[in-house]
């Protein structure tokens, strides 16, 4: 694809649609990767003389107009920390004044402008929407990539109407990875999947099952994969519909030769909150418990399994990490992947806040900014936001 580097940026204004669908506590971001995973494109056209215009959805907000659960304006003080009075802000996101705002920006300044999804026609592919957008700017750059799997009118419609769209520096290395280094990977190359839900996953397994070594299941989705093999799961997660799809994959895989790991001990509650913790001695979870993170054993079979790969891909944590006493096996997971001297690329929200828990951010090759993304990508689909960008 072309990148933001084919484009002459000089005076001219820029619109870089980015991905700052970021977490908010009580006004301020909490999780900022995705913003500092677009200031090198930022920057770039920064230092090219460019005018920016930053924009991007946050949330999921009604399309009816502002709601200041949704606003970008935490967004808005983190930018400010970073590039100071050079950074403005639009409450509106199309119309006369912003339009003006966009004309009157100097070399080197930034438009931030509202949530895109304020506006109905984000979310519906409106074009008339896009024409609006389109007054902006001169030149479209896309950095956006956990966006990328969207329809959404500024990622699949808005850049039609550029002669030369192109991508950001973060999209062109999520790109790298998914497409080339994914394309050919090193083996052994193994996949760890967890989170909640097999239904989640379902393209991304079959997917996976043409191109894997090895797969390691964890999270709430092992339950299901265990009920399947006929294993006690107690009251774990499990989705009923999905054990039959879970026995399928799990015939195909063996008859394809690919390893399916499933937990071997877990770590167990009989409640969530203030329960009794304890660990099991097999795979089997007595009546009245459920499974909340992978135990020990599994663990060290898992590393063990991670250690001889030569590519890894993880989405999904192994447990309810986000409580200190179920967050050992996905902690240990990161770990693992970091240690390895394999090619590694987690992606995934929880996966990527994982890592960053673990203290390992800086030791994996690539973690993706995409959540939904990645996993379109894992599933071996192509990206509508990607595939309306110029190639080179
Ligand atoms: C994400 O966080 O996965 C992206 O920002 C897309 O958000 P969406 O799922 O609301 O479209």
């Amino acid at each position: 694809k072309a990148t933001i580097k084919d484009l002459d940026l000089k005076g001219k204004r820029v619109f870089i649609r980015v991905d700052f669908n970021v977490p908010v506590k009580n006004g301020v971001v909490t999780d900022d990767n995705r913003i500092v995973s677009a200031l090198p494109t930022i920057n770039y056209a920064l230092e090219k003389g460019a005018k920016i215009i930053l924009a991007s959805h946050r949330g999921r907000p009604k399309g009816e107009g502002f709601e200041e659960d949704y606003s970008m304006k935490p967004v808005f003080l983190r930018l400010k920390s970073e590039f100071g009075d050079n950074v403005f802000y639009s409450e509106k996101v199309i119309g006369e004044e912003v339009v003006k705002k966009s004309q009157e920006l100097k070399e080197g300044q930034i438009l931030l402008i509202e949530n895109l999804r304020f506006e109905k026609g984000e979310k519906k592919s409106d074009p008339e929407f896009a024409k609006e957008l389109r007054k902006l700017s001169d030149l479209y750059v896309n950095d956006a990539f956990g966006t990328c799997h969207r329809k959404d009118a500024s990622v699949y419609v808005l850049p039609t109407l550029y002669e030369k769209p192109v991508a950001g520096f973060l999209v062109e290395k999520e790109i790298h990875y998914f497409e080339n280094v994914l394309a050919n990977p090193e083996k052994p190359y193994i996949a760890i999947l967890g989170g909640a839900k097999v239904s989640d996953k379902i393209p991304v397994i079959e997917n996976l099952l043409n191109k894997v070594d090895s797969i390691l299941i964890g999270g709430a989705m092992a339950y299901t994969f265990l009920k399947a093999k006929g294993v006690e799961i107690g009251k774990s997660i499990l989705e009923m519909e999905m054990v039959e799809l879970a026995e399928q994959y799990m015939n195909k895989a063996k008859e394809k030769g690919i390893d399916i790991f499933l937990p071997v001990d877990h770590v167990i509650t009989d409640k969530i909150e203030d329960g009794k913790v304890e660990i099991t001695l097999d795979e089997k979870i007595p009546e009245g418990f459920m499974g909340v993170d992978i135990g020990p054993e599994t663990i060290v079979k898992f590393k063990e399994v991670i250690k001889g790969a030569k590519t890894v891909v993880w989405n999904g944590p192994m447990g309810i990490f986000e409580i200190d006493s179920f967050s050992a096996g996905t902690i240990a997971i990161a770990n693992a992947i970091a240690e390895s001297e394999c090619v590694s690329i987690v992606g995934g929200g929880d996966s990527a806040a994982a890592v960053k828990k673990a203290g390992v951010f800086d030791k994996i090759s690539h973690v993706s900014t995409g959540g939904g993304a990645s996993l379109e990508y894992l599933a071996g689909k192509k990206l509508p936001g990607i595939e309306v960008l110029s190639d080179k």
